[in-house]
């Protein structure tokens, strides 16, 4: 049998949706080591032996609703790959405008030596991306879940970037002072994507991505939880003049923005995605 042929056998027995085509060819090439291109060079050619078994068993893993980026171990984020696996949140294309708005703010501010946290790191997507982007930046993440925290490091190590990235486990709900004392007042950007999906939208968030941690949804029956804390700690974290950084969910931005001004941060504003929806909020400590 053909590759193609393999591929289609596969799909039509785990009754893969046809939208996860694209899905199963990417990690039937990067199992093999190939590019896409070099898949569709091979898939009129006889398919080596234990293909067959092997693309069954992604078809059906697709098919279960498992992440294409499980089964490859890696999530391309920015210009860069890194890690993930089970309990890792696979990082959304919507979280890359957070690194070009905290590497924005960055350049334009030109100052030596910047910092930047990132709250909730997961992966360590935007600490990583934001550090690739920017060589003068160092940044700290801080994630709860040890294999998250794992995943990262060894992200770090991957990207070449373990000198001036560092991530640390810790509780972001808990008072920072144990795990961030360095940083206290001298954070240039706090950049944060917290778990925030509200009760009421958590069973189709969840459903639409069974299984991922809901660890890395959940944001309280308001969906608050993790901004309020977040907020309230990090006038005392920025610098003067410092920058505030957050993704939300469409419907918050109000609650957010009053937050931030009862806490003390200036010209909170929002921004949409490219739906249009209220998608990131931004405030600053005054100068
Ligand atoms: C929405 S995910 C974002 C992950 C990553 N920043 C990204 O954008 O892909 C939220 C992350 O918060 C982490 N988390 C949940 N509770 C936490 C806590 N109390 N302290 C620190 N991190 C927490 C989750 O494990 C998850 O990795």
């Amino acid at each position: 049998m053909t590759l193609r042929e393999v591929i289609a056998q596969a799909e039509q027995r785990a009754q893969l949706l046809s939208q996860k085509h694209g899905e199963l060819q990417y990690v039937v090439a990067t199992s093999k080591g190939w590019s896409c291109s070099d898949l569709l060079l091979r898939l009129d050619q006889p398919a080596e032996t234990g293909t067959q078994a092997f693309v069954e068993h992604a078809a059906q893993q697709l098919a279960d609703g498992y992440p294409a980026e499980y089964l490859t171990g890696y999530a391309a984020f920015c210009d860069i790959v890194v890690r993930v696996r089970e309990g890792v949140l696979v990082p959304r294309p919507e979280t890359e405008n957070l690194v070009q708005m905290a590497g924005d703010f960055i350049i334009e501010q030109d100052r030596p030596s910047p910092i930047a946290l990132d709250l909730c790191s997961g992966s360590g997507a935007i600490a990583l991306a934001l550090a690739a982007r920017l060589p003068q930046v160092a940044v700290v993440g801080l994630e709860l879940d040890a294999v998250s925290v794992s995943c990262s490091r060894e992200s770090a190590l991957d990207v070449g970037l373990s000198e001036r990235v560092r991530f640390i486990q810790g509780n972001v709900l808990a008072a920072w002072s144990l795990a961030l004392a360095d940083f206290r007042s001298r954070t240039d950007v706090i950049v944060s994507n917290p778990p925030y999906v509200r009760e009421q939208r958590l069973l189709p968030a969840h459903e639409s991505s069974p299984l991922e941690p809901v660890r890395a949804l959940y944001g309280g029956v308001s969906g608050m939880v993790f901004y309020r804390r977040i907020i309230a700690q990090a006038r005392d974290w920025l610098r003067p003049g410092g920058l505030l950084l957050l993704e939300i969910d469409d419907g918050m931005e109000r609650g957010i923005l009053d937050l931030c001004e009862r806490y003390g941060l200036q010209g909170g504003r929002w921004l949409p995605d490219l739906r249009g929806l209220p998608r990131y909020a931004e405030a600053r400590r005054a100068e």
